[in-house]
């Protein structure tokens, strides 16, 4: 067995604090359900800074930081080592220092979801596993049968009546096995529950498994790397279940502790919904440390429609510990900020980040952004994930007078 050199330690429960061994492949926790999040030994870390910095190649140049130990058992259709895209016009609209683009729309299925999928089909094909299957809104859907099908493991993925064609199609183009669920994304994930239950399948559900926001931290590692190791002053992430924020937010502190940033300042993450279904903007206003949930969601953002992100408490101690905000924006904002990013920076985004991009340009326009700042949008899908609601935003343009930096 070649060895990656992983410092990983031991899984813990965020709940009750149970600690389990790398064996475990019973997802979440089994004593009170948390959420289980892999540890490591950062005193037994076998690489500097330098080491890393001189690798090429996919987000397994991090690989002591991840959880996988035998390297055939990583699962990698290149993902990660996006760029990051500066966009002069934006920043002269938001007058801000510079605003760029970490454009995750690069990464093998389109989307930022690659990282987690990498990294949890890796963790079943070390722990042996045959079959595993997940929730999803799509896009994460539509990753995890790619590296299933890499991996040679059987893949189930609910997916809802919402879900688009390319990510039902492209399931199933995969290999995987498409169950669709009548209803939201709760529906899938009430269907979910059920047939997990009936078949005993091996979970790589958000926040069940330990492994995808593990992955998503390599998305953090890159851009505090990108910004020569210190860090934008503010990022703008689309958000749903959180993975993402909360990976860039265990990413600063990682390197945080192993010392390798400039900077003592973590980046402030602001987390962007849409109003249609804003738990966690509302949670920000009543400074609160859990969400309630949303009632009646409604989003073309489908992967930022979650009524009930049950990680909510961990995504909120990152926005407040970093100073960050919540800022809700319309549907019509959101695709006018996939739009602005397509027009000034030659970024093509999906409606989630199109909603962080507007999430920007209004904070911008309520003065919210100190002309110094350097503003980092996260571009966490491709526009051709969107065609659908692209086709009416286009429609809809001459509806955008009064939208923040709108024509
Ligand atoms: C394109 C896109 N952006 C953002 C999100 C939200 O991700 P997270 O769970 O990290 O909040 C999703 C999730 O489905 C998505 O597909
Ligand atoms: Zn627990």
């Amino acid at each position: 067995m070649s060895q990656t050199g992983s410092a990983i330690s031991h899984i813990e429960c965020r709940g009750c604090g149970q600690t389990y061994g790398l064996d475990l492949t019973e997802f979440p926790c089994r004593e009170c359900g948390g959420i289980l999040d892999a540890k490591y030994d950062y005193d037994a870390l076998g690489v500097s800074r330098a080491d890393v910095a001189d690798r090429g190649g996919s987000m397994w140049k991090y690989r002591e930081l991840l959880p996988i130990q035998d390297e055939t058992n990583i699962v990698s259709l290149g993902e990660g080592n996006t760029p990051i895209i500066d966009c002069p016009d934006l920043a002269d609209e938001l007058g801000v220092a510079r605003v760029a683009i970490k454009d995750e729309g690069q990464n093998p299925t389109n989307t930022f979801k690659d990282r987690g999928a990498s990294a949890s089909l890796s963790g079943a094909s070390e722990q042996g596993i045959e079959e595993v299957a997940l929730p999803s809104a799509g896009n994460a859907g539509q990753a995890a049968a790619a590296y299933a099908a890499q991996a040679g493991i059987d893949c189930h993925v609910v997916l809802n009546y919402q879900s688009n064609d390319i990510q039902k199609n492209l399931v199933r183009a995969h290999g995987g096995e498409l169950h669709l669920a009548e209803g939201k994304l709760d529906a899938a994930g009430d269907r979910f529950g059920e047939l997990r239950a009936e078949e005993g399948w091996y979970t790589v559900a958000t926040f069940q498994t330990p492994f995808r926001h593990e992955g998503k931290k390599t998305l953090g590692f890159e851009i505090y790397e990108q910004f020569d190791w210190e860090a934008p002053d503010e990022i703008f992430y689309p958000t749903g279940g959180g993975v993402g924020l909360i990976g860039i937010w265990k990413a600063y502190q990682e390197f945080h502790e192993l010392g390798w940033l400039e900077t003592q300042e973590p980046p402030s993450l602001n987390a962007v919904q849409t109003d249609g279904c804003a738990p966690i903007v509302e949670a920000i206003e009543d400074e609160a440390d859990e969400h309630s949930p949303w009632q009646s969601p409604e989003s073309i953002g489908r992967g930022i429609e979650v009524p009930d992100p049950g990680a909510s408490p961990w995504i909120l101690e990152a926005v407040y510990e970093t100073n960050g905000t919540g800022v809700a924006v319309s549907d019509a904002e959101a695709l006018h900020g996939a739009v602005t990013s397509a027009r000034k920076a030659g970024v093509e985004m999906c409606v989630e980040p199109g909603a962080a991009m507007a999430g920007a340009m209004k904070l911008a326009d309520e003065d919210g952004l100190d002309p110094e700042d350097e503003v980092l949008i996260v571009n966490t899908g491709a526009g051709n994930k969107a065609s659908g609601p692209l086709t009416y935003g286009l429609h809809q343009e001459n509806r955008w007078d009064g939208a923040p930096g709108a024509p």
